[in-house]
């Protein structure tokens, strides 16, 4: 019964995980994802202890590997706190999104402008794309993680990429 359990425990979030069944895992360049998260060279950034040019290197090599994984990435919208939301709104607009994520600067922050600000992203996303998951990273580099992780393809996208559909940062207070 213990056994029997686990099992049906182990099944439920393997379920849960991705966003479709097995037999329908979407094809290379068949999903549309976009992240936003703080600009590297952001004070905020700094502030919080992180490299900076370690930061944006980071996120540049994961968007491009998310795009060679077979992802379509609006990504990174980048911009702090003192950037409108409707930044980010614009954005998102014409696109049907599959997935929108949030990075961890954001995320993880203990001031309180940028939780006020994750607060209004998590609110922007549902009114925006209210069919995608939210998706969220745990370092500048793992946003493919993040991706995979609900999104697994049906293939090897090696040779079909996703595309690139833009990595776009709004900062007018950034070191760089
Ligand atoms: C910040 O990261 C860069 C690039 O990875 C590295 O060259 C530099 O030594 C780092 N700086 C500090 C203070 O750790
Ligand atoms: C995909 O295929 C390439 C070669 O075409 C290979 O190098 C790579 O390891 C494969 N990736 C996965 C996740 O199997």
């Amino acid at each position: 019964m213990v056994q029997f359990k686990s099992i049906l425990l182990f099944s439920l979030i393997g379920a849960a995980v991705s966003a479709f069944p097995p037999s329908k895992l979407p094809g290379c360049g068949e999903l549309d994802i976009i992240f936003t998260g703080l600009p590297p060279y952001h004070p905020l950034v700094i502030q919080q202890g992180f490299n900076a040019s370690a930061v944006d290197a980071g996120l540049r090599h994961d968007a491009a590997d998310i795009v060679k994984a077979g992802y379509n990435l609006r990504g990174v919208v980048l911009m702090g706190p003192e950037q409108d939301i409707n930044v980010l709104a614009k954005q998102t607009n014409g696109v049907r999104w599959d997935g929108t994520g949030i990075g961890y600067g954001v995320r993880g922050s203990h001031l309180e402008d940028l939780t006020v600000r994750f607060g209004d992203i998590v609110q922007l996303y549902r009114d925006k794309a209210p069919q995608a998951p939210i998706l969220f990273d745990y370092s500048p580099v793992t946003a493919l993680w993040a991706i995979q992780r609900r999104f697994p393809l049906s293939s090897n996208c090696t040779k079909s990429p996703g595309k690139d559909l833009g990595f776009e940062v709004f900062c007018d207070v950034c070191a760089s």
